[in-house]
């Protein structure tokens, strides 16, 4: 579930809203699964991969993760983003472009205080995406982080990050294959709304 705070009024938002809405009833699974598409500029390469998006706050799409990963990285390197929903329950996907920045340091504290234990243990124990010789090793990283450390403290090397999408692009599925595509583009600070040819 994604967690929607204050909306922000303006159509592109509103739109997201009603077909989360209609996704969550329609039973959609994974509804705040997210890919984000990034581009390391130092290694010259693109990835993407899922998370978990926690919150909408206003304009702001908020999650968490690791500051010393390789998505930090390609943030640090080049701060353009795509990120991208697909919902198949009402046959929706919705592609955005921003740019993303770190939460700051007393906002993640805050969410990390409020969290369970057991998630704090593994951001902490975790050198997110760093080789290790193997999966029992992993356990016993957060089987130690679980008994000795201080499970409300977030570390540095974890925390939230927000984008402010410029650009909304609703693509709607029709049994017709007549799909409508919606797009939103910010421009000199007005939304430009036209449609695409599927
Ligand atoms: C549905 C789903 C949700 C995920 N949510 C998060 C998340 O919120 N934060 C995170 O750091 N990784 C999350 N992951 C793991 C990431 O996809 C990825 O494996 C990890 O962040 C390392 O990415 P990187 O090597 O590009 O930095 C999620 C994976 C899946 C499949």
């Amino acid at each position: 579930m994604i967690e929607f705070n204050n909306l922000n009024p303006e159509i592109p938002y509103q739109i997201l809203k009603e077909k989360y809405d209609e996704a969550l009833n329609a039973g959609q699974r994974g509804i705040e699964a997210i890919s984000i598409s990034s581009y390391n500029k130092d290694i010259s390469e693109v990835d993407s991969r899922y998370v978990n998006l926690k919150f909408i706050s206003n304009d702001e799409f908020i999650f968490f993760s690791n500051y010393d990963s390789p998505k930090a990285s390609a943030f640090n390197s080049h701060d353009q983003i795509a990120a991208l929903v697909y919902w198949s329950s009402i046959n929706v996907q919705i592609r955005m472009k921003a740019k993303i920045k770190r939460k700051t340091n007393e906002y993640s504290q805050n969410y990390f205080f409020n969290r369970s234990e057991e998630k704090n243990a593994l951001a902490i124990s975790s050198n997110q995406s760093k080789p290790i010789d193997s999966y029992s090793q992993v356990k016993e990283n957060y089987n130690r982080s679980l008994e000795s450390d201080d499970l409300k403290k977030c570390p540095e090397y974890w925390g939230g990050y927000s984008f402010v999408p410029y650009y909304f692009e609703f693509w709607e599925g029709h049994e017709s294959r007549i799909n409508k595509r919606e797009v939103f583009d910010m421009i000199d600070d007005v939304w430009k709304q036209s449609f695409l040819q599927p």
